[in-house]
């Protein structure tokens, strides 16, 4: 059996970022919290709980001298603000390319351009973008949306959800051109998601069997999982090594792993490691990163 690995599964660099910040933090002493949990995936946020890196949910739990860590989806305008009035430090970990999003909104909006986010309106990192041009934005899903755009707007800035589907992104765009006499497109979409999505694309067309790494809550492990199964009927949607069934993956000559954004590496690796198990009963189990070649 050959285990094939996605070159670029797991973490992506935002992410990664935003962990080493607070575990960095944590080091220098006690009351660290993120806003929110850092990222989709339980067991990273216990992890961090056990080197003191606790939760909180809400800003009324925000107490003066609480280090409070933006995540990496980052958080509306006003919320920094709420924070810093309630005394506390604030270490943004706000991915550098959501950042950038922030600031075109808020520099457009303040030119006179109607802000146009291509994402879902339930996601963090889109409240949060909305949160930079007064919450006045227009939050497009799917084509079904695109009538809530006023046909008489004459200016329109569009931007992305960094994990916005990139078809779905040019569907949407080409109907919005028709509707708007100015309209400036700012293509958003993170590159991280992009190379996990085409990796996973390519191996599931290669392999017997499929295994897809990350939290259930995770919307871009669920694109990953969605992407390889219309591929790979064997596609497996796992949280831990310890879900994996080992009889789902017995037989297959080659499987495939890939994992989302917010998945740690050391998953990934107990995956494998689980799978080679399979080598005690004599089938010869070897594993290598693919894709090398892609970048
Ligand atoms: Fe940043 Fe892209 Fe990750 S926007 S948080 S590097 S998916």
């Amino acid at each position: 059996m050959e285990i094939l690995i996605a070159k670029n599964a797991g973490f992506c660099f935002g992410v990664q970022n935003a962990i080493d910040k607070a575990e960095r933090v944590a080091e220098e002493g006690r009351g660290v919290y993120t806003y929110g949990p850092i990222i989709h995936n339980r067991q990273v946020v216990e992890n961090l709980k056990s080197k003191g890196v606790d939760v909180k949910d809400d800003i009324d739990e925000v107490k003066e001298g609480d280090k409070i860590i933006i995540r990496s989806h980052g958080v509306p305008k006003k919320e920094y603000e709420e924070l810093a009035a309630r005394g506390s430090e604030i270490i943004d970990a706000t991915c550098p390319y959501v950042k950038h999003i922030h600031k075109v909104v808020e520099e457009k909006s303040k030119a006179g351009y109607k802000i146009v986010i291509i994402g879902d309106p339930s996601h963090p990192e889109v409240k949060g973008i909305n949160g930079w041009c007064d919450e006045k934005a227009v939050i497009i899903n799917g084509e079904e949306d695109i009538n809530k755009i006023d046909s008489k707007l004459h200016r329109i800035c569009v931007v992305s959800q960094t994990t916005f589907n990139e078809e779905k992104w040019y569907s949407i765009i080409c109907r919005l051109v028709r509707m708007a006499r100015e309209m400036l497109i700012i293509n958003t979409i993170c590159n991280a998601t992009e190379l996990r999505q085409k990796e996973t694309m390519e191996l599931s067309k290669q392999v017997d069997v499929m295994i897809v790494v990350g939290g259930k809550e995770s919307s871009n492990t669920r694109k990953l999982f969605e992407i390889s199964k219309s591929n790979c009927d064997n596609t497996i949607f796992i949280e831990t090594a310890e879900e994996l069934d080992l009889s789902l993956v017995k037989g297959a000559k080659k499987v495939g792993i890939t994992a989302g954004a917010s998945t740690p590496d050391y998953i990934i690796q107990n995956v494998v490691d689980k799978i080679k198990e399979i080598d005690v009963e004599n089938e010869k189990v070897s594993s290598k990163e693919v894709l090398k070649d892609n970048d």
